[in-house]
Order: structure tokens, then sequence, then C-alpha cells
């Protein structure tokens, strides 16, 4: 049966795009950029290719921006002309789809491994030995998964260095003819590690109180939107996030105020990660999407709201106006056609978290759509 009076498809202007429905694909690493260079290759464009539908939105997985922003093998970036190249083939074949795309920009920081970076020791707010010393956490290099290398504290002169790393990717991300950019601003990266007090330890203009700490988020946004303007420039938020050993002393107040900060800009949108959800695992089952209703009530511009949704729950949240638009991530790894299994109430087939980072086609390109399995059955 359609979902004929369904929120989710119905239409929505975002980032100057006609979206024809609000089943937006998140950002995922997938690991399956080319080596050497990072370069995304003719895989990756399948994988788009097949998840791209009629006025549908694709937020790319994380981007690195520069070289020395690496820290997960296998991600795409997007500082080299090659990477360029790529990321063109991939643009075209999703707009040929009738679909939109957006690049999601990607610093690690201190989540990261020299081996990765290919020397750069990785860097963060501040130093914490307890990160790269905690055997649980784990990167991806070249030689499998191993705890990061220890990382070193930005000067205050490093800082205006990646804040234009970012413009020049920005610069990039529309030549490789993407519909605009996200900050990735969660998760335990380089920008949340500025943003929460347990990462940052600064006493200068970048820590401290929470306008010292949202400092460097906010100047990122104003390099981006010096590059696309406004309209289509988004930032995603892990109010609460955990993930990567992320918390805040009072992550209300640091949320809010972030919020609220990027009201000034005119932003095509929020992207908020409910906290039910960390990096790419559900701890709170039964926990409703708290962050997004809250930061409903501080951000103007449309929410994309995120984690742990289903046909619907997502359907409700926006019933509720708690959102404009609700990111799947899981479901979309094993459902390249999640719109339309959600537009006729198809059953979604379940993913293999065990393919979710290895380096080829399995368990990447060879989920099918649900007609080809039908017809098979
Ligand atoms: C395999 C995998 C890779 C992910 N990679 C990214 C990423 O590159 N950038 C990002 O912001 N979030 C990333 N996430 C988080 C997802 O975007 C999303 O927030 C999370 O999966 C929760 O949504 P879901 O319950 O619909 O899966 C990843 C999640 C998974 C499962």
């Amino acid at each position: 049966m359609e979902l004929a009076m369904s929120k989710l498809f119905s239409p929505i202007e975002l980032d100057g795009a006609p979206l024809l429905h609000r089943v937006v694909m998140a950002p995922l690493t997938r690991s399956r950029a080319e080596q050497p260079g990072d370069t995304p290759g003719p895989l990756m464009r399948e994988y788009y290719a097949q998840r791209a539908s009629k006025g549908g939105l694709i937020i790319t997985e994380a981007t690195t921006i520069s070289p020395s922003a690496r820290g997960w093998f296998g991600a795409p970036g997007i500082y080299s002309d090659a990477q360029v190249e790529g990321w063109k083939a991939i643009t075209s074949a999703v707009h040929a789809a009738g679909g939109f795309m957006i690049s999601q920009l990607w610093h690690t920081g201190r989540s990261s491994h020299v081996d990765v970076t290919e020397g750069p020791v990785p860097v963060s707010a501040s130093v914490s030995p307890a990160y790269w010393e905690d055997p649980t956490h784990l990167t991806s290099t070249p030689g499998g998964w191993v705890q990061p290398s220890p990382h070193r504290a930005l000067a205050l002169s490093d800082i205006a260095g990646i804040v234009e790393d970012y413009r020049r990717a920005a610069v990039n991300a529309k030549a490789a003819g993407f519909d605009g950019v996200e900050v990735h601003s969660a998760n335990g990266y380089l920008l949340d590690q500025f943003l929460q007090d347990n990462s940052n330890h600064r006493s200068d203009a970048y820590g401290g109180p929470i306008e010292n700490r949202a400092r460097f988020l906010l100047e990122v946004v104003e390099a981006l939107v010096s590059v696309w303007g406004p309209d289509r420039v988004g930032v995603r938020i892990g109010p609460g996030g955990r993930w990567n050993d992320m918390s805040d002393s009072d992550p209300d107040a640091l949320f809010g105020y972030i919020a609220g900060s990027l009201n000034r800009f005119g932003l095509a949108y929020l992207h908020v990660i409910e906290p039910r959800v960390q990096g790419n695992i559900v701890v709170g089952e039964d926990r409703g999407p708290v962050a997004t209703q809250r930061l409903r009530t501080i951000f103007d511009g449309k929410i994309i709201t995120s984690g742990g949704f289903e046909p619907d729950t997502a359907e409700a949240v926006l019933d509720r106006g708690d959102a404009d638009l609700v990111a799947f991530g899981r479901h979309f790894i094993s459902n390249p056609d999640l719109p339309e299994r959600i537009r006729n109430n198809w059953p979604l087939a379940d993913y293999d978290r065990s393919t979710f980072y290895t380096f080829d086609s399995k368990g990447y390109v060879d989920y099918p759509p649900y007609e080809a399995v039908s017809q098979v059955a």
C-alpha cells in the first residue's frame, strides 16, 4: 500500500534543490576509495548511482579536506584534481537519475594515525593521552585496525590554515558538480573535539566558554558560505554524542548555543544526530528523538534529523513538525531503493555489519533493489 498522504513523500525545497521526497541518504563512510590517492572510482559511482532517486538527496560519506585531515584508510578526499574528477562522474550519475548530492567535509583530528596521514602527527583541540592509550579506540589504517597515534594540540596559528583547507575543499566540491556542502561537526572528529569540553581544555580564544569552543566551527561555516552562499551549506552536529570518547558537561547549553548562532547565516539546514545512536551503533533503542525536538525551538531553518529512524517513526517526527527531512544510514546500505521501498511499504533488507568498511564490491553494490528480489523469489 502506498503512503499516499505521507509527509515523507511530500516535496520540499532544500539547498535550492526541488526535492520530491524527504528520505535522505545519510553520510556513510564505506572505505571504497581507490588507492593510492583516496580517489572515488567506478565502484563508488555504481554504489551512489544505485542509491540515487528522482528528487532525492544523498549526502556523501565523510570526505577529507586535505592530506593531513585524513584518518580513515579508504575514505575519499576532495583536495586533489583526480578526486574532483572522480566525484564529477558520481555527481553526474546522481543528477542523471534526477537526484541531488551534497559533499560532507571532514577533518578527523585526533582520530587518526600517521600511517594514514603519511607523516603528519594528528591534531586536536588539546592533548588527551587517554584517547590514544585506550585499546577500545581503533582507527582504520593500511595495516588494519590500530589504536590512533599520539596527537598534538593545534597552535593558534594553525587554525586559519585549516579553515582555508575547508574553503578550498568547498571550491573543489563546486567544481565536482555537487549541489552543496555539509560540515561534519559530529561523531568526535576535529570540530566536535573543539566543541565538547572533555576534549577541549584550551585557554585561548578557542577554549573555555561555549562561545570560544564554537568559534572554529563558526569560522568554517563562514568560509563555506563565502564559496557557496548560505543556502547551499548545512551543518551536522551530534548533541550529546559520546562516540569517539566525546562528552560535554552541559550539552544542552552547548548545542543550543550552536543552533542559535547558526541562525545568523540562513543556512540550508541543520542536520541533527539523535543521541540514542552513537556513531554506527544504537544505544537507546526505545528512546525518542529528543535533540531534534529541542533544537527545533532554537534553529530557524530546516532540520534534517537522523539516528535510529524506521519508516513509521520518520513519518511521525515529520508529522509532529519536529523536523523537515529524515536521513537514513544503515537502511540505505542494504536497500539501494530505500525511498521506493518505504513509499510502497515493501519490506526492508537487513544490512551486514561485517562489510561496512571492507574494500570491495561485496556488501557494497550487491544489495538488490526490491523488484529484483521479488522477481528472483
Ligand atoms: C557504516 C557507517 C558509516 C558512517 N559514516 C558516517 C560518516 O561518514 N559521516 C557521518 O556524519 N556519519 C556517519 N555515520 C553515521 C550515520 O550517518 C548515521 O548517523 C547513523 O548510522 C545512524 O543512523 P541510522 O540509524 O539511520 O543508521 C556512519 C554510520 C555507519 C553505519
